[in-house]
């Protein structure tokens, strides 16, 4: 097996939890911004595209070097040993983004960098004619930052947030890997109770769910890395089998998602069902100020409205304040909830016990949290 350098990439914000997911993994890693870097084989590529639930994507670099000049991204780029990584039929397209450096025109370094792998390559197979490029995909990305460049190779496809459950979805759909980096956040484990009183179409009470019971949330899809002739049909087996022996299916769950809009209470039983967890997730239609329960200790996780859209914030605060009315009486209950809404704490009532900035997609959050009272076995 061959050590390669890689990255999961992770939204801003969510380094630290990408790179706990890694850790768990078994693999020793450095956090930067964006990205965590970890080494690992064959098999780690396939595992951390079946096990990650926060990252983005899972890159291979391939290198990495300053780069003033054409000139030095030509040479130094022809200089890697593409040929481990690319099969003579390879469709490898070129992508490219450059922050605060002398090489700006991101499409000249893409024509470049592809000019220095054909050239590379072209020795190597000894060609004379044009790649065909009609095999597998390599998607190739030429990231300069401050005139270091970093050349990697995609190895996931689609993101690692296409899990394949969602054949539905509302108007503001909350992306897998958040929702699930929502749940790690919190202390939620699958013997207490959990609730989304905002559930829309049901992202997060399904991520809950697969953490619950341990299922792998890339087991029902492919990656682009399983067509590579490198990476053997055994090995991507294996990882699926150990990931089906490490799914905890019999793990008995407590989770409940509910929305004011039947509508979306239809779609989410929909993706629950698409995600195999049909039974085990109850979803209702109801207002978060009728939330009641007789449960203790239990964890509630919400993405609301954030009143952004103009008129609509009035009738949202006024909303959270309802919520904080609602669920007050339930000291043993923590409550988390994101919104970019800043008077929020004010209108739900009372201050959180922390705070923490997100970014859902380009808007700038907070993850509010409420912590409740621990339960019995928890205190020392
Ligand atoms: C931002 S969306 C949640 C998206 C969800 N996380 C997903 O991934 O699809 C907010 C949801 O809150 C629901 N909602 C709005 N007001 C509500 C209320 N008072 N009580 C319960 N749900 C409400 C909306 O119908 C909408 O589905």
């Amino acid at each position: 097996m061959t050590k390669f350098e890689l990255i999961a990439t992770a939204a801003m914000g969510l380094e630290a939890v990408v790179a706990k997911e890694v850790r768990d993994l078994g693999y020793e890693c450095i956090v930067e911004n964006g990205r965590v870097r970890f080494k690992g084989d064959e098999f780690a590529i396939c595992k951390s595209n079946l096990w990650l639930r926060t990252a983005d994507r899972v890159k291979i670099v391939v290198g990495e070097f300053k780069a003033k000049t054409f000139d030095e991204l030509f040479e130094k780029t022809k200089a890697l040993p593409w040929e481990k990584f690319l099969p003579e039929n390879a469709e490898f397209p070129v992508s490219g983004k450059s922050v605060k450096s002398t090489l700006f025109s991101v499409s000249d370094c893409q024509a470049i960098v592809k000019k220095a792998i054909v050239n590379r390559l072209s020795t190597y197979y000894r060609r004379t004619s044009w790649f065909e490029e009609n095999g597998p995909l390599f998607k190739i990305e030429v990231s300069i930052l401050k005139d270091t460049a970093m050349l990697t190779i995609d190895t996931s496809g689609a993101g690692l947030h296409k899990r394949g459950y969602r054949a539905e979805q509302g108007e503001a759909p909350i992306k897998e890997t958040l929702a699930a980096a929502l749940v790690l956040l919190t202390n939620w484990s699958p013997d207490r109770p959990f609730v989304d009183p905002f559930c829309g179409s049901g992202t997060i009470p399904i991520e809950a769910a697969l953490i619950g019971q341990n299922i792998a949330p890339g087991f029902n899809r492919e990656f682009v890395s399983e067509g590579w002739n490198w990476i053997s049909d055994k090995l991507w087996d294996e990882a699926r089998n150990e990931a089906e022996d490490l799914a905890n299916y019999d793990q008995e769950i407590d989770i409940i998602g509910s929305d004011i809009d039947h509508k979306m209470v239809n779609i989410a039983k929909a993706n629950a069902f698409e995600a195999g967890l049909g039974e085990l997730i109850q979803f209702k239609q109801m207002q978060v100020k009728d939330f009641t329960t007789t449960k203790e200790f239990g964890v509630i996780i919400g993405n609301p409205p954030y009143g952004e859209r103009l008129g609509d914030k009035p009738m949202v605060e006024k909303m959270y304040t309802e919520m904080g009315q609602a669920l007050s009486p339930y000291e043993t209950w923590s409550v988390y909830m994101l919104t970019s809404n800043e008077r929020f704490e004010e209108c739900y009532g009372k201050p959180a016990t922390k705070k923490r900035k997100l970014f859902n997609g380009f808007i700038q959050t907070n993850y509010y949290q409420y912590w409740g009272k621990r339960p019995p076995r928890e205190i020392k």
